[in-house]
């Protein structure tokens, strides 16, 4: 924690929207439902709600109770019928540089086009269609598409591999499946079609399967089950003109899935109006947006940030995005860079491992452009540590640009600690509560700690953009995220955090088996059971442990069946098997070959164990541990 405030410039004050924070806030809390409905009012509804709040059966809130709308007519339909037409929604370039860009005029033709398709092949309000496509437009077509016609989208990334996708499709008993030949990374192709093909044959729900054509390797495709996107496109069913579905207010929209403690990933539920209602309303406040901004959010939309400020947030507030497809440092480390450059990028919102990443390089890459178009920065994913964020603040932002670090999650569907353009900034700190918003830090009683000390991170209010549920799953949603605290009604994040005698808030990290590898995501009982599933292991354990770049690295413990002994071969094979099953992400640093794992009696293993031995560190209370 550092005392040292970074004031923003008289320039971003004169031109922030939101002068002063703590009148808006203490409106926000005093009025939470007044605050929500003149947000709410700022959007096209097709009928207005008879309630802001239901609150009548917690943990099950219901926002904007009896209203009609959808989001695409407020991501779409409206810009429409204004100059806003003409404007660019979309300018997307590959790593290759090829570049392709959209108006809202033309985004709308492509999301009817595939809507129309997508009725074409049965889909109908309520089903739920799997997306598992590289970061080109024809996702953001697919994702708006679905929502267009009341279907619910499940974007799995196309980072993930065979198991992940294989789980996700049958937890949401897909129908149709949306996927692509395969992108470009690093100059070198990336297969998709081969990984669906795989997960189609392991979760047989899938009777329909759309592939666009993007790098144009060679794929197997099966007759009648599967069809390439642009064949569809050209067929007269595929009409430029397709109503947008009146969607009640509290349908679901999307279905996303995110690791936890247990094996088995959460389908976070979202719906069309509070989650439209909250993201606009985070993105255009948090970061000022300005009619005319370029915004640039590099994350994969295939996460939650994503589908919040790369799709649903910017383009409700008629923004144009940048979209790019490839890795940060290819051809050069300067590819960033030049993208800034070149479209005078205004906002740019990222990850600290992508800063990590890129910052190694030196200032030389960044010194070569101009990044003077640069307004904003953002950062989002874990905390962002402070050499990184002074880099990333005085070699990119030229200590212009003040950094909205956001903390959120895909449960919370937006922000929900984060400063606005004026707030005074500490690095590493994501400083206060968005609007609306009541933040605590908690011992297990649900008691404040004191100022400075650790403690649980909770929510004490709901808010819009909440998580309805999990999938399928309403007791469990209960228990992981309101069991705790259940008579006070709060939130509980799942990190710890604290806050200092200035109010701002530091959040330290998760606090359950679930680990941030470059931002993303993964649970430790994930990569376990990857490893299992090898013939060779009997059993394993993973942690993280700090990596320079990563945030943190995957380390493994594998047991291996009787009469195996572990050598380099097979701690290759272990690493390739875990990145096929799961993705390249949840890749291992390490795999160690050991004959016992650390448990408690009961057989739980004691992963701290694992990561105080691995750091050196002392073992801690071990009167659990078996003998
Ligand atoms: C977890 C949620 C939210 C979109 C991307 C991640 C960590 C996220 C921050 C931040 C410190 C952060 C937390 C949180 N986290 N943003 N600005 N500062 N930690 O979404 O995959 O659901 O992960 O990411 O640990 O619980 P997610």
């Amino acid at each position: 924690m550092t005392d040292k405030f970074y004031y923003p410039s008289d320039e971003v004050v004169t031109q922030a929207s939101i002068k002063d924070y703590d009148s808006l806030y203490q409106r926000s809390i005093c009025d939470r439902e007044g605050f929500w409905a003149e947000q709410a009012n700022e959007l096209g509804w097709y009928q207005p709600w008879t309630q802001v709040l239901d609150d009548s059966k917690p943990p099950f809130y219901k926002w904007f109770v009896g209203a009609k709308c959808n989001i695409v007519h407020n991501a779409i339909d409206r810009h429409l019928k204004s100059a806003t037409r003409n404007k660019l929604a979309i300018i997307w370039e590959s790593e290759r540089g090829a570049v392709r860009t959209f108006s809202y005029h033309a985004l709308n033709r492509e999301v009817c086009q595939f809507a129309n398709v997508l009725k074409s092949m049965g889909v109908r309000k309520g089903d739920i269609v799997t997306l598992y496509m590289p970061q080109i437009p024809e996702l953001v077509f697919a994702m708006l598409a679905c929502a267009k016609i009341g279907a619910a989208h499940s974007v799995v990334y196309g980072g993930f591999s065979t198991e992940a996708l294989a789980a996700r499709i049958e937890d949401a008993n897909s129908r149709v499946l949306v996927t692509a030949d395969g992108g470009f990374r690093r100059g070198k192709p990336t297969d998709l079609k081969t990984i669906a093909n795989e997960a189609m044959q392991r979760s047989p729900t899938i009777e329909v399967c759309i592939c666009v054509r993007n790098n144009g390797m060679d794929v197997v495709m099966e007759s009648e089950r599967d069809f390439w996107y642009h064949d569809l496109q050209a067929l007269p069913i595929a009409s430029p003109k397709c109503d947008t579905e009146m969607m009640d207010s509290e349908d679901m929209l999307f279905i996303l899935y995110t690791s936890g403690t247990t094996g088995k990933p959460k389908g976070l539920i979202h719906t069309h109006g509070g989650y439209s209602v909250y993201t606009s309303t985070t993105h255009r406040m948090a970061f000022d947006i300005k009619p005319d901004d370029r915004w640039w959010c590099a994350a994969d939309p295939g996460w939650i940030t994503g589908h919040s400020y790369m799709v649903y947030g910017p383009l409700i507030n008629a923004a144009t995005l940048v979209m790019y497809e490839g890795a940060p440092n290819y051809p050069y480390p300067n590819r960033w860079w030049q993208m800034v450059e070149k479209y005078g990028v205004n906002i740019l919102y990222t990850s600290p491992t992508a800063i990590r990443g890129l910052m190694r390089y030196g200032d030389r890459w960044p010194s070569r452009h101009d990044l003077t178009s640069l307004r904003l920065l953002g950062s989002v994913g874990e905390p962002i540590n402070p050499e990184a964020w002074r880099w990333f603040y005085e070699v990119i932002g030229g200590s212009r640009c003040p950094i909205i670090d956001t903390w959120w999650q895909t449960e919370t569907g937006g922000f929900m600690i984060c400063p606005l353009p004026i707030t005074p900034l500490k690095p590493g700190s994501a400083t206060k509560p968005f609007f609306g918003n009541e933040v605590g830090v908690v011992d297990d009683a649900g008691n404040e700690v004191p100022v400075g000390e650790e403690g649980k991170l909770v929510i004490k209010n709901p808010w819009p953009g909440m998580a309805r549920t999990i999938f399928k799953d309403d007791a469990r949603y209960a228990e992981l995220y309101w069991g705790d605290y259940q008579s006070k009604g709060y939130y509980k994040a799942g990190d710890s955090a604290k806050i200092d005698s200035d109010g701002y808030i530091w959040v330290i990290g998760r606090m359950d088996e679930v680990l941030k590898v470059s931002g993303y995501r993964l649970g430790t009982a994930e990569i376990e059971s990857a490893l299992v599933s090898h013939r060779a292991v009997s059993e394993a354990a993973a942690i993280g442990l700090p990596h320079e770049v990563k945030g943190n690295g995957i380390h493994t413990y594998v047991i291996l069946t009787t009469g195996l002994v572990g050598d380099k071969a097979l701690e290759s094979e272990l690493k390739e098997h875990v990145a096929h099953e799961l993705g390249r992400i949840a890749t291992p640093e390490t795999v160690h070959f050991v004959d016992s794992l650390p448990k408690t009696r009961s057989g739980k293993i004691m992963r701290r164990v694992l990561r105080a031995r691995a750091l050196g560190l002392p073992e801690g209370d071990l009167s659990t541990l078996e003998e």
